[in-house]
């Protein structure tokens, strides 16, 4: 039996956090013997807000050195860089002349992110989710595993392959093949240190409100000290009234590896002093291979660029087929 295909991807702006580490790069690499993977470093998304042209190739690869370091194995899974594929702005282009403009003013993470760019929103903003919806498309992926924040983009990505196949595809020959969420319950919306009922975010000018992947363990250490907590003794789930308090055992049960019904035992009765050194512990401990792992790649660029040279190859390779079956149910005349 074939596998099912999975796709996913990371934009390189600045480092990753444990949001996106525990969103979405620890659900890759969990189910990863399961499917047949696809994850790319998704670089033209990256210019969708102003962006720093002399820290993107760097931030490229410091991104794919990441999955590695995260457990991505290359058995399993094809690690390639987004630009390296021109399919996927092609394969944009012609979603874009399918995708009625209010579908994409609608989604919540353009208005969030406009309101914050202010004069500045770009036309590529906008369209941040067409260039998504044929990332995920060109390889007919069955699963997206991502963070709920990615939920309405890939929701618009199955109505952009209903309108296709209905406009282009004939009765049970579709064009393309619509691809569903695959969101976890626990880690798929963590939260910032600083304001439990804000996302952790890679935009937040604050990088007290996360913990990057990357960050020393003395940092570490500091910024689980000051993190924002509450008055109340005694640590509780899924209180309400205390987002930051679920959002510090979440992110202990994680990376500890604990159950969720173990540390809500253990800390029912406990102080955010008791608490904080444990969850320091956790923290550091789970990300000192992730670190060292970095470190040793990183020291072997051409390792690196070996797996990205290959693995734009393997995409390639599929993206022009998917691209070539569009392009034919449009009605375009086929290079020979
Ligand atoms: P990006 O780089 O913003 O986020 C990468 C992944 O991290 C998840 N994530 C979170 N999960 C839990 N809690 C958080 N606080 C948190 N913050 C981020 C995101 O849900 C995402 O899974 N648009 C995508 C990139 C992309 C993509 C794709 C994803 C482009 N093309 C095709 C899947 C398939 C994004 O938001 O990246």
């Amino acid at each position: 039996m074939t596998k099912q295909r999975v796709l996913s991807g990371v934009q390189p702006t600045g480092n990753l956090h444990l949001g996106n580490y525990l969103g979405a790069i620890r659900n890759w690499v969990a189910g990863q013997s399961q499917y047949d993977n696809f994850f790319c470093v998704v670089d033209l998304h990256a210019i969708t807000v102003p962006h720093n042209p002399a820290t993107l190739a760097a931030d490229t690869y410091t991104i794919a050195a990441l999955y590695l370091a995260c457990g991505i194995d290359l058995q399993y899974s094809t690690i390639f860089v987004q630009s390296h594929v021109s399919a996927h702005s092609e394969l944009a282009w012609l979603l874009n002349c399918i995708t009625p403009l209010n579908w994409l003013q609608d989604m919540i993470q353009f208005k969030e992110k406009a309101l914050k760019q202010g004069q500045n929103v770009s036309a590529g903003l906008l369209d941040y989710p067409v260039l998504m919806a044929a990332d995920i498309l060109l390889y007919d992926a069955d699963k997206v595993p991502v963070g709920e924040d990615q939920k309405q983009h890939i929701e618009l990505t199955r109505d952009i392959v209903d309108r296709l196949n209905h406009q282009f595809g004939k009765p049970n020959q579709p064009v393309l093949k619509s691809p569903a969420p695959l969101i976890l319950a626990e880690g798929a919306r963590v939260m910032s240190l600083t304001d439990g009922t804000k996302k952790m975010s890679k935009s937040d000018p604050s990088d007290m409100s996360r913990i990057n992947l990357l960050d020393p363990p003395d940092l570490i250490q500091t910024k689980i000290k000051k993190c924002k907590t509450d008055p109340v003794r005694g640590l509780v789930f899924d209180d309400p009234e205390r987002p930051e308090c679920n959002n510090l055992l979440t992110l202990y049960t994680l990376l500890s590896g604990k159950s969720k019904q173990d540390v809500a035992i253990e800390c029912v009765e406990m102080g955010w002093g008791q608490f904080k050194p444990l969850l320091m512990d956790a923290a550091i401990a789970h990300l000192k291979p992730i670190q060292d792992k970095y470190q040793s790649i990183m020291d072997d660029k051409g390792y690196l660029e070996s797996v990205l040279r290959d693995g734009r190859e393997k995409a390639e390779d599929i993206a022009n087929q998917t691209l070539r079956r569009v392009k034919g149910a449009l009605g375009y005349s086929l290079p020979l």
